[in-house]
């Protein structure tokens, strides 16, 4: 949710920055802008839209050899030029960019800023003219920044230059993401490594309350008590070409299509060819001696959740609930005597979830973040961490990262069941399954032709559609929906098959797409009874079964799997008709309107 980068001592900032920019343009897209300087001048560049609106309006004079830059996703402030970052202070001495929200931002205008003039309506204005007020005072520009970062409420990522002095940037965080990362004569910032990783691989993280003073030739580091921190570079494990979209048209299709690899990964990185999980027995411990594992998500997590909960509850026999995190944490439910707190989250970064987490670890109970980014704020805060080594995800709809926390949450469960000496676990050959689920992955993801004719035969020109199943294959279901409205905007729900009859069924009309899932022997019957329920009142019904379950008239077969994975599998055909659906209207599939990858606010 918005990005930041900048970088200090290269001649090409300009350059480097929209690079930097494009990278992250996942983090939200509703305006760009870029401050560069140097010695003798400075331009500041802004835009409505994507990058390239912004890239579009460079002239040649707009150069320097230090910059900061910003992509927006709007909180405060509708999506305008007047809105976009950098912000200037009122003397237009201070350029600042930002990622997060400043609560208590009417009050810092009234006590401090009454006489100022905003351009714009953003909370991240009246940070600048709040350092710029504090320097009035007498206090140096690093002195300004730090009194102000006391004064500040809620969440952050800032970079702030100073014109009268363009060889600093002076940064800080608190629960936004933020990196410096470190060259030779030169030294970059960035919400994400991958924005930079042109320009280096060796990253340094920095604490919540820190702030730091990037130069050229060095950083310097300080605690919230003005202490010096030292603390040791990083190398980031990410290669350019995961990052890259290749041959592909979109990130999307290139992700949908590494799901096969990635579930080998998962099944190398976790399991031995005995069937032994590689997993930290403290956790396996702790988490099987709870009494209930609370699965905390957001979105698509939550419906990986939801699959997950079937998997640990059968393999494991721990019962398992799963909360939206932005209702637990201000709803708590009634805990069990020894709950384990289990996050799941791609990105590691979701404020949702993190919100809940900081209240976790208040009431001192152990967690275990499940996410795709290795030194991410919930893993970072968590007891424990487990890594879905999907490799980057860019798309903002999300698909290679749901099938992986599926099967990393079944890695946990056997492991789980195993420590419980549970003869199910033991017997639950994961090696062979997710192989099994790797080729068959692939044996749907060569459909992609059929996949195509049938968006064209069902979805062309609908304006709603339905996804329905019962048991897994209607988590999988309101996977399949959302996956469809985010990115096609066809107002898809996913139901519970037997629920359609209790109030929804009245939607049904003539031509209305209701798309059933049917992988599970006990319920299939049941779910081809509600969809003959809706033919009969108009609906045009399409079939995506297993093979032991299939009948000739169904349209997509799916190979037969072991059905605790099934999910791994039924979603990935959903996830390719969600795709052609928004390539048929023309949408940008990576881009979704209104959405960015990663939800740091809450
Ligand atoms: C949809 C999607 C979102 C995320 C949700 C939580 O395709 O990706 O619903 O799942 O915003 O994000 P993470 O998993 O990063 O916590």
């Amino acid at each position: 949710m918005c990005g930041i980068v900048g970088i200090v001592g290269k001649p090409n900032a300009t350059e480097i920055i929209i690079k930097g920019l494009e990278k992250l343009e996942y983090r939200g897209y509703d305006s760009a802008g870029l401050f560069v300087a140097n010695r003798t001048s400075g331009s500041l560049v802004k835009a409505q839209g994507r990058i390239k609106n912004l890239s579009d309006k460079l002239t040649p004079d707009v150069t320097g050899t230090i910059g900061i830059g910003h992509t927006r996703w709007a909180t405060h402030g509708q999506p305008s030029e007047e809105n976009a970052h950098p912000h200037t202070s009122q003397s237009h001495r201070l350029v600042l960019v930002h990622n997060g929200v400043i609560e208590n931002f009417e009050e810092l205008k009234s006590n401090f800023l009454a006489a100022d003039k905003f351009i714009g309506e953003t909370d991240t204005e009246i940070v600048v003219h709040l350092i710029e007020f504090f320097m009035s005072q007498g206090l140096t520009t690093k002195e300004a920044f730090k009194k102000s970062l006391e004064e500040i409420q809620g969440s952050y990522a800032f970079a702030l230059v100073d014109k009268e002095d363009p060889e600093t940037i002076y940064v800080a965080k608190n629960k936004s993401p933020l990196l410096v990362g470190l060259g030779d004569g030169f030294n970059v910032i960035c919400s994400d490594a991958m924005a930079m990783l042109e320009q280096t691989n060796r990253f340094v993280e920095l604490v919540d309350g820190e702030t730091v003073v990037v130069t050229a030739d060095e950083i310097l580091i300080e605690d919230q008590k003005g202490n010096q921190v030292f603390r040791d570079s990083y190398e980031a494990q990410l290669d350019l070409s995961d990052i890259e979209k290749g041959t592909y048209p979109y990130y999307m299709l290139k992700e949908v299509d590494e799901q096969p690899a990635v579930m080998r990964k998962i099944s190398q990185a976790y399991l031995s060819q005995q069937g032994d999980c590689q997993i930290d027995e403290a956790l396996l411990k702790e988490m099987s001696s709870s009494d209930r594992i609370y699965i905390i998500a957001c979105g698509t997590s939550s419906h990986a959740g939801w699959v997950g909960k079937k998997i640990i509850e059968t393999l494991a026999n721990i019962p398992v609930e799963i909360h939206l995190s932005s209702e637990f944490g201000y709803n708590m439910p009634l805990l069990s005597e020894k709950p384990f707190f289990l996050f799941l989250s791609q990105s590691g970064e979701t404020a949702d979830s993190r919100q809940v987490l900081v209240k976790i670890n208040e009431l001192t109970y152990p967690s275990l973040t499940i996410t795709n980014v290795a030194g991410s704020t919930l893993s970072r805060e968590a007891t424990y961490t487990l890594l879905l080594h999907a490799g980057p995800e860019i798309a903002v709809a999300s698909t290679k990262a749901y099938t992986a926390q599926i099967a990393v949450l079944a890695v946990l469960a056997k492991a789980l069941g195993q420590q419980k000496n549970r003869l199910v676990a033991k017997e639950f050959n994961l090696v062979h399954e997710l192989g099994l689920i790797a080729t068959s992955m692939e044996s749907v993801i060569s459909e992609k032709e059929l996949i195509q004719q049938l968006v064209t035969a069902y979805l062309t020109d609908t304006r709603n559609a339905f996804y329905i199943g019962r048991g897994v294959d209607y988590y999988v279901s309101m996977e399949a929906a959302l996956k469809l409205k985010e990115i096609s905007y066809i107002q898809a729900e996913g139901f519970a098959a037997g629920e359609l009859k209790h109030g929804t069924i009245a939607l049904i009309e003539e031509g209305t797409p209701v798309l059933g899932i049917i992988t599970d022997e006990i319920t299939g019957s049941h779910t081809r009874g509600n969809l003959k329920e809706v033919e009969s009142r108009g609906a045009h019904t399409l079939v995506i079964a297993s093979e032991g379950l299939a009948r000739p008239t169904d349209q997509l077969i799916l190979p037969n799997v072991h059905p605790l994975l099934s999910a791994l599998l039924s979603v990935v055909p959903t996830q390719l008709i969600a795709y052609y659906a928004t390539l048929q209207r023309g949408y940008d599939v990576d881009k979704p309107r209104n959405l960015a990858k990663s939800v740091t606010v809450e």
